[in-house]
């Protein structure tokens, strides 16, 4: 099966090239100047995950940061769901604390100035005196809130904070075209969301690109999961290096509901002869995705200071049906079968961070076969460190 993009001239030359190279410096781990600059440089100039929109009630505003940044998801009544910096246009108030319901519009607490879900300004009390609520001069047109150009995809909502990257139509193509294999074309989307048996948030005390690392490789199946590793061993994958959007790992041997004696309904296209094979791929900068033919899921990353992550893992059921109670036992299995296994992975990655206050670690070195996908990924982010 021929499961990589690249030529084997290409993999040759990126073994050759893997086995010489050192990786990122502990300071891209530790620092937190680091990692501002990785959320201007590396993050800003394309799409990331804040988080997942179906679990937004209708008329709410949610704030999320992101390595820093007060961002606030707002969905309005008919289900719209925008993307506002976090912050007041009158004296800079942080706009929304904590997530919740709103009447009709967002109220600022500090003077009351008040925007509609669109984010255009619909209230100034008193800013011409008292009981004088419009002033000359002052235009409420241009005082709205900051937007952030967003986009979702698969209920998760993903920002551009410079606003210029290519649309997310064309950001998202290689990987859907990549999936359609498995799935036909656009059928990814009859997965559906569910908290009940598909919802779990984790925090890791380490830095956000340990985690992609740790994603992009199966060179620690055997030590960090032997459960998982009994039925899909380490050399049942393969590494996935996924050009200037990704990197990841595959196996040929994912059968985890037949282990545990479950029957879900599967993706009507996927190939007789691929039943058993699933994919891991790090979208980058932030979501691990993972696709089997019975299920979807996605794990966003939010780093929320440079040795903290929070991991929010969301699985995808195909189609509705697999949302009723009649599944429910079987959801909760299989969400139980992935705790077990992401759970495993916060031990390594802890320990990677540890490893990095260390003042004679040099970036290590990649096994030219089993730390591709790691090393594809470093490439990346120092690529984007050196050009913007
Ligand atoms: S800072 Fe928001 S109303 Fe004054
Ligand atoms: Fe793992």
């Amino acid at each position: 099966m021929t499961t990589s993009v690249l030529s084997s001239a290409q993999h040759n030359a990126i073994h050759q090239a893997t086995a010489d190279a050192v990786g990122l410096p502990a300071q891209s781990y530790t620092s937190a100047g680091w990692m501002r600059s990785e959320r201007d440089r590396v993050f800003s100039p394309t799409w990331t995950a804040i988080g997942y929109v179906h679990n937004l009630p209708l008329a709410s505003a949610t704030p999320v940061e992101l390595m820093g940044l007060p961002l606030l998801m707002v969905k309005d009544p008919t289900g719209t769901v925008r993307v506002f910096h976090n912050v007041c246009r009158h004296r800079g108030r942080q706009l929304v604390d904590e997530a919740c319901e709103l009447q009709g519009s967002i109220r600022c607490p500090y003077h009351s100035w008040t925007y509609h879900f669109d984010g255009s300004l619909s209230g100034t009390p008193n800013i011409g005196g008292h009981g004088i609520h419009h002033l000359e001069g002052f235009d409420p047109e241009v005082h709205g809130l900051f937007p952030v150009r967003s986009a979702v995809w698969m209920e998760l909502l993903f920002v551009n904070l410079s606003a210029d990257a290519p649309s997310f139509d064309e950001h998202i193509a290689p990987l859907e075209a990549r999936w359609t294999k498995f799935t036909g074309a656009g059928d990814l989307s009859c997965a559906r969301p569910v908290n009940d048996g598909g919802w779990m948030e984790m925090e890791a005390r380490a830095n956000w690109k340990l985690l992609v690392e740790n994603y992009c490789e199966s060179y620690h199946l055997p030590w960090v999961h032997p459960g998982l590793n009994r039925y899909s061993r380490i050399e049942d994958h393969y590494s996935i290096l996924a050009g200037d959007w990704g990197a990841g790992q595959g196996t040929t041997v994912f059968d985890f509901s037949e282990q545990v004696g479950i029957d879900l309904p599967v993706f009507e296209n996927w190939p007789e002869t691929e039943k058993k094979v699933a994919e891991y791929i790090a979208l980058f900068p932030n979501v691990l995705l993972g696709l089997q033919v019975d299920h979807f899921y996605a794990v966003v990353l939010l780093p929320v200071a440079v040795d903290r992550t929070v991991e929010q893992l969301q699985i995808y059921y195909v189609g509705d049906e697999t949302l009723t109670e009649r599944y429910a036992k079987a959801r909760r299995v299989l969400l139980d079968g992935w705790r077990e296994v992401f759970v495993e992975d916060i031990d390594p990655v802890e320990g990677m961070q540890r490893g990095r206050a260390s003042s004679a670690f040099d970036g290590g070195a990649f096994s030219p076969v089993l730390d591709t996908g790691t090393h594809h990924f470093h490439k990346w982010v120092a690529s984007r460190l050196a050009d913007n």
